[in-house]
């Protein structure tokens, strides 16, 4: 439930240079070390923080001048589920518009059903499934919610 008091104090900004990265937290959104380190070297990190304390990421790359991917969002698992991912989305949409992107990207697993939704609540749509992307690039089979994670679903958002 959306915790109105708790999103108030959260500070969402790009990470200092001198700031550790929250690989903890981008594994949790993709298990996968060599593609992260591979998408973190051309993107940008921001982050959440709740009182000083790192609590919330999301990497943002721009595979063009019109579009903007965010490749990795997570949030500390004791605050999911109280808004702040939908927060870390806002921010995305608005620093597309300052940067006058006109598409928004994001890919999530077959199985990532609150994330599909999340997504689509956000004004993301279904626009292409990568087959078999997790089978191909992950080494050991992952299951969430009694599904295998197979497909890469793309979404959208249009601005
Ligand atoms: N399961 C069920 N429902 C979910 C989930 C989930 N995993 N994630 C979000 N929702 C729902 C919430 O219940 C809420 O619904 P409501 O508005 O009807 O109450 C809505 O989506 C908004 O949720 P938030 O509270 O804003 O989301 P949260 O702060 O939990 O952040 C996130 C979402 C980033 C997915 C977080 O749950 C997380 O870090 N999960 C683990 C890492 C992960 O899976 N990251 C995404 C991988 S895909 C990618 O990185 C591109």
């Amino acid at each position: 439930m959306i915790d109105k008091e708790l999103l108030k104090n959260i500070i969402i900004r790009k990470i200092h240079f001198d700031e550790p990265v929250p690989y903890g937290l981008m594994l949790d959104a993709d298990p996968s070390w060599n593609a992260v380190s591979k998408y973190l070297a051309s993107s940008e990190v921001h982050v959440g923080l709740l009182k000083r304390e790192i609590i919330a990421s999301i990497v943002l790359y721009m595979p063009d001048a019109d579009t903007l991917e965010i490749k990795n969002i997570a949030v500390n698992e004791n605050l999911q589920g109280k808004g702040i991912g939908q927060k870390l989305l806002d921010y995305a949409t608005r620093i597309s518009i300052k940067k006058n992107i006109r598409t928004m990207i994001i890919g999530t697993s077959n199985s990532s059903i609150g994330q599909l939704y999340l997504y689509q609540k956000a004004g993301f749509e279904m626009t292409e499934i990568r087959e078999n992307f997790f089978l191909y690039n992950y080494p050991e089979p992952i299951f969430e919610n009694g599904i295998q994670c197979r497909h890469m679903i793309m979404l959208k958002k249009y601005l």
